[in-house]
């Protein structure tokens, strides 16, 4: 049957899990997931000019539907969202279990969903883009202390330590529920740049558990989870999303 799950695929309860998928699917995939859609989305899709733009935003939001649904045993077209003050979607109490959180993220082509119980999450992928100005935008967002630490990387790892940091930063941003607005200075995520990192973040808000990602080349990525880092790092499970042609792939 068209997208879904093959018994593989379950996740495991406790564990964060980080679903990884592309959003270039064939249009009759596309499709599918745009019957998922409720009317918001569907006014939302509109909004979108460039005909890419719009698929990708009808598959991220299809896929987030379809994979919430399987964690919560529910129909995905059923699902209802509600959005926080700064667009922080997330399911409406009463139509589904609402300690499941989630967040979702994409970049030039690809995403992410991370999902997690019991507390927010907030997760970012970003591709490298080629043109990025590493150094210039370092000195206008990061601490005076993170951008120092990226100066002192060799030349060649600049460009991964750049967006090391803001990958971080933004996940911590998304998980308290925030936006760019905020301000990415007053979160200090500058910690063993130079390696995979599990650290706490100490927020105006409170404790947040952060986790550098493996994901593509090309690309960083992170997730955040609300609450101090326990004396072992949350386990995590990575799968990868085949759009329902019953394959998914355990990556970690
Ligand atoms: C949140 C934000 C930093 C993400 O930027 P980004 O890197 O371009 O986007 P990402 O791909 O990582 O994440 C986008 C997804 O995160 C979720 N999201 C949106 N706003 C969010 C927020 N404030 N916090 C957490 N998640 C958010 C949505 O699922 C969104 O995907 P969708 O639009 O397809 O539903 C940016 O959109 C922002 O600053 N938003 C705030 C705008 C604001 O304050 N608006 C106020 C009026 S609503």
């Amino acid at each position: 049957m068209p997208l879904d799950l093959c018994t593989g695929c379950v996740t495991v309860p406790g564990t964060l899990c980080v679903w990884r998928f592309s959003l270039a699917v064939p249009a009759r995939v596309c499709a599918l997931y745009e019957q998922l859609l409720d009317g918001d989305e569907l006014a939302r899709r509109l909004a979108f000019r460039h005909p890419q733009r719009r698929q990708e935003f009808v598959v991220a939001r299809g896929s987030l539907r379809r994979l919430l649904a399987n964690r919560l045993g529910t129909d995905a077209a059923a699902l209802r969202f509600a959005t926080g003050a700064h667009g922080k979607p997330c399911l409406v109490a009463g139509c589904s279990d609402t300690d499941c959180h989630f967040n979702l993220s994409h970049s030039n082509g690809q995403a992410l969903l991370g999902l997690w119980n019991g507390a927010e999450i907030g997760i970012d992928i970003q591709y490298h883009r080629p043109s990025t100005d590493c150094g210039r935008l370092a000195q206008r967002f990061f601490t005076r202390a993170e951008a120092a630490l990226l100066a002192g990387l060799a030349p060649a790892r600049q460009q991964a330590g750049f967006y090391r940091l803001w990958v971080r930063k933004e996940a911590v941003l998304k998980c308290l529920g925030q936006g760019l607005g905020y301000g990415l200075r007053r979160i200090d995520v500058g910690q063993s740049l130079d390696r995979r990192g599990c650290f706490q973040v100490d927020t105006e808000a409170g404790p947040v558990t952060l986790l550098d990602l493996d994901t593509h080349t090309a690309y960083s990525a992170a997730v955040a989870v609300r609450g101090a880092l326990q004396h072992d790092p949350p386990a995590i499970q990575q799968l990868a999303w085949e759009h329902g042609c019953r394959r998914c792939f355990v990556l970690s």
